[in-house]
């Protein structure tokens, strides 16, 4: 079966996995039944995948399947069976260094036996880097408009639209991403990442308590910081901490930790402990860890 497209529209042809089967994108078709397609009732996780292998799988399905309990949804396959289907789709189109995205959705309401609805794509890494990543560091703007996640923004769910509006912003404004504030005036995170400053040798982050996605390479940095006896904890930062900050960085699990040089305009003074937690970061990788 092929998807009815709207006229002119042009679909990804790379092989998906959807539903239990690899499919060509022009038959990888969702049902418009399912609540995934008509009310952002899905969740995702996007990995990296290094000579292969998926990084910090385990926590990405920690992060999965605590998300379909705490928000309802039926029985997601197994992390082995999600595991199985990434290999099979990364050697079908021969990728080693990529990005694949695991989207489980909440399926078709009132099925029985219920069971929810699966697919995974993968692309190759180059194209999804973004520039400062490829430079070494990166660039931000602050979002012109307050930012209110709600409880749905400690989960990686599909109900992205104010997400990836921050993000075309950051787009439109030259620069590598946006940065969340609340109505209070508190910063959140980037629209796509976690967010670092450095104060007086300490490195701060806001805590997951105002929403926060729990990312996985904010995850990680904690970890690396405790081997490396930075100091680093959550905090409540006001907006205008990046007027005082020393340095600031961004957090993703495709972009790892991006140092940044400059927000709203103004130049950080330093990068050394973005760029260590980097350096760190990578190592890691590269021992496979
Ligand atoms: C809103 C938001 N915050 C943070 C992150 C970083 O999460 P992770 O480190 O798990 O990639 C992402 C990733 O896309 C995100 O969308």
């Amino acid at each position: 079966m092929s998807l009815a497209l709207p006229p002119g529209a042009r679909v990804p042809d790379r092989l998906a996995w959807l539903n239990g089967r690899l499919v060509s994108g022009a038959d990888a078709a969702l049902s418009l039944y399912d609540r995934g397609a008509r009310d952002g009732g899905g969740i995702f996780e996007t990995l990296r995948i290094n000579a292969g292998q998926p990084h910090e799988w385990q926590r990405h399905m920690e992060r999965l399947v605590l998300s379909a309990a705490e928000l309802g949804f039926p029985v997601p396959p197994s992390p082995r069976r999600l595991r199985e289907a990434l290999d099979e789709l990364l050697a079908a189109l021969s990728l080693r260094d990529a990005v694949a995205r695991i989207t489980v959705t909440r399926g078709i309401a009132g099925g029985r036996p219920t069971r929810t609805g699966c697919w995974i794509e993968a692309e190759p890494l180059a194209g999804r880097l973004w520039p400062g990543t490829r430079r070494g560091t990166g660039t931000s703007v602050m979002l012109p408009h307050a930012f209110s996640p709600g409880f749905v923004g400690r989960h990686k769910t599909t109900s992205r639209l104010a997400w990836d509006l921050a993000r075309e912003f950051a787009r439109a404004e030259g620069v590598d991403e946006a940065l969340l504030v609340d109505k209070d005036g508190f910063l959140l995170e980037g629209g796509a990442s976690n967010v670092f400053v450095v104060r007086d040798g300490e490195v701060l982050t806001p805590p997951l308590s105002r929403d926060v996605l729990p990312g996985i390479a904010r995850a990680l940095v904690f970890e690396l910081c405790r081997a490396l006896e930075v100091p680093c904890r959550e905090a409540d930062l006001p907006a205008g901490c990046m007027t005082w900050a020393l340095e600031a960085f961004l957090t993703n699990s495709v972009q790892e930790v991006l140092p940044l040089s400059h927000v709203q305009g103004r130049a950080l003074p330093e990068t050394a402990i973005g760029e260590q937690l980097r350096a760190a970061y990578r190592a890691r990788v590269l021992a496979g860890a």
